[in-house]
């Protein structure tokens, strides 16, 4: 008697409890079947990308534009507070003249009092074969005149679906007198 008892409380509790689990599944989240989704069957895959950043910013067609600037900029060595929005075309090889594999479009901001650091918060989106329509997110801190930067690459969209990894920026051009840069990237990411 007592066990019959303990099993219908048993059974009674289950019950309720998935009842609510499932209630609130349908009402904000639940868990998904990895395979079903595609992604549990296969393992993660490591991508090298490379390609050149033109960043110009001189000219009658810059794709680097500046949005914004602190009242005090003027009196700082590192133009604090400085923000650029940028599009600036990523190409297979140093030349500008070579394919254009995808676009960098977000902004970079000077976001250091003492020395030259940027905060880049932007998007690679690329436009060629099987990556054309994915795109990779980079939030990072970029010490531009360093060797070799490495940037965090923070997410991912289409083929780039749950990507992390890193990018290492390095100069590979620098115009004194425009500003116009040519930054050649390699980018190490992990995804589906
Ligand atoms: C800072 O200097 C530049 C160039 O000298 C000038 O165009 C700009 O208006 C100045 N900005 C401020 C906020 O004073
Ligand atoms: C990339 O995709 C767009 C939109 O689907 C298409 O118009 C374009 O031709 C594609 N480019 C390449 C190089 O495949």
């Amino acid at each position: 008697m007592a066990r019959a008892a303990t099993i219908f409380l048993a059974f009674t509790i289950l019950t309720v409890s998935s009842l609510l689990i499932s209630t609130n599944s349908h009402h904000f989240s639940k868990n998904l079947n990895q395979r079903e989704m595609g992604i549990s069957t296969k393992r993660e895959k490591l991508s090298h990308l490379h390609f050149y950043f033109h960043d110009i910013v001189s000219g009658r067609s810059p794709t680097a534009v500046r949005v914004a600037e602190a009242v005090a900029t003027n009196s700082s060595a590192t133009g604090f507070g400085i923000m650029m929005m940028i599009d600036d075309p990523l190409t297979a090889g140093p030349d500008m003249s070579s394919e254009i594999v995808g676009r960098a479009q977000g902004l970079y901001a000077s976001a250091d009092l003492s020395q030259m650091g940027l905060l880049m918060a932007l998007n690679f989106a690329f436009l060629e074969g099987k990556f054309n329509g994915s795109t990779l997110s980079v939030l990072g801190r970029n010490a531009v005149f360093s060797a070799v930067r490495e940037m965090p690459i923070v997410g991912g969209s289409g083929v780039f679906r749950f990507a992390r990894g890193y990018a290492q920026a390095r100069t590979h051009f620098f115009d004194l007198k425009t500003a116009d840069a040519v930054v050649e990237y390699n980018v190490y990411v992990l995804h589906y």
